[in-house]
């Protein structure tokens, strides 16, 4: 159904009425599970590439976890690029074989068959079990609160090892496809990425064209708000583009738009989170008011 025809249905409210779109394919009921109380899931989508929905999983997740919650970013993009932000963290409980296993989460969820495994640690300690999806994906925890889940084949796997964390954020690959529409109807909240220029405010009508076609299918009626990342507000275009977006959207626009920082990249190629990395910048306090408006 078309936002068209959902708001005509909607204005002359025709009581019993129930549009059914021909062509619409089924929701997937394979994966479908009811939401969990505690749980918050959030989908970074976009369908402009190099927007920062990479760098945002795993920067946000940082900060969440670093505010209490237990919270894992979760990689559904071919292109696996969500580990390279958290490599030193990671490198560091590598090079300390005996602390990694007892790291490795505790993901319990119930209903997934998996193996279960769980043993004796050589240091002493008990091993905590790792819970393993029915696709192999295993949760790893780069610091205390702050986990991380790699992609496998089995999207609905990956999201599954993380289902005992309070927050969760999805990393997705650019444009329409299976792992998008499954982080879309997983979500409880859909986080549209965009830059502040002319390409990312001319794709808002298919982007809100795609959303409400997969939330058509989807069994949980999500929120979808738009994050601008990379603002400067020295540069006209981004002060027009964002001024364009605010009329478009209104309040779907989280208040908080992120810094354009070099300190970004450069954080990237260390390895390292933005907070380690350049504590006291913009975009760090960005992210701090972007995780207390997601997760308040
Ligand atoms: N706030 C920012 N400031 C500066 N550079 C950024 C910022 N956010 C992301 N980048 C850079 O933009 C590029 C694309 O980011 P990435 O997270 O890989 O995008 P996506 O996952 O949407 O393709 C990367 O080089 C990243 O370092
Ligand atoms: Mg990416």
């Amino acid at each position: 159904m078309t936002p068209d025809v959902a708001s005509l249905l909607k204005y002359l409210s025709v009581p019993d009425f129930r549009y059914r779109d021909a062509h619409a394919r089924p929701a997937r009921r394979a994966h479908e599970r009811p939401a969990r109380a505690g749980l918050n899931i959030f989908a970074l989508v976009s369908l402009v590439r190099g927007v920062g929905r990479t760098t945002l999983a795993a920067n946000l997740t940082t900060t969440l976890g670093r505010r209490g919650l237990r919270a894992a970013a979760v990689d559904l993009d071919p292109r696996a690029d969500l580990r390279a932000h958290f490599r030193e963290r990671l490198d560091a409980l590598t090079r300390s074989p005996m602390e990694v296993r007892p790291r490795l989460a505790t993901a319990f969820h119930h209903g997934v068959k998996g193996d279960l495994s769980g043993g004796v640690d050589p240091a002493g300690g008990s091993i905590q079990a790792v819970q393993q999806g029915a696709g192999g994906a295993e949760i790893e925890w780069p610091e205390r609160n702050v986990g991380f889940v790699p992609l496998v084949l089995d999207h609905a796997s990956t999201v599954e090892a993380a289902w005992d964390c309070d927050a969760v954020v999805l990393d997705t690959a650019a444009g329409a496809s299976d792992a998008v529409e499954q982080a879309l109807a997983e979500a409880d909240e859909v986080i549209i990425v965009a830059r502040p220029n002319r390409e990312n405010v001319n794709a808002v009508h298919a982007t809100e064209a795609l959303l409400a076609r997969y939330r058509m299918r989807s069994w949980r009626r999500t929120r979808a708000r738009y994050l601008i990342n990379r603002f400067d507000g020295r540069r006209p275009a981004d002060r027009v583009a964002l001024a364009e977006l605010r009329h478009l959207l209104g309040p779907r626009l989280v208040p908080t738009a992120i810094q354009d920082d070099t300190a970004v990249p450069e954080a990237l190629v260390e390895g390292r989170c933005i907070e380690d990395f350049a504590p006291g910048s913009q975009v760090v306090s960005d992210l701090q008011a972007v995780a207390r408006e997601l997760a308040p």
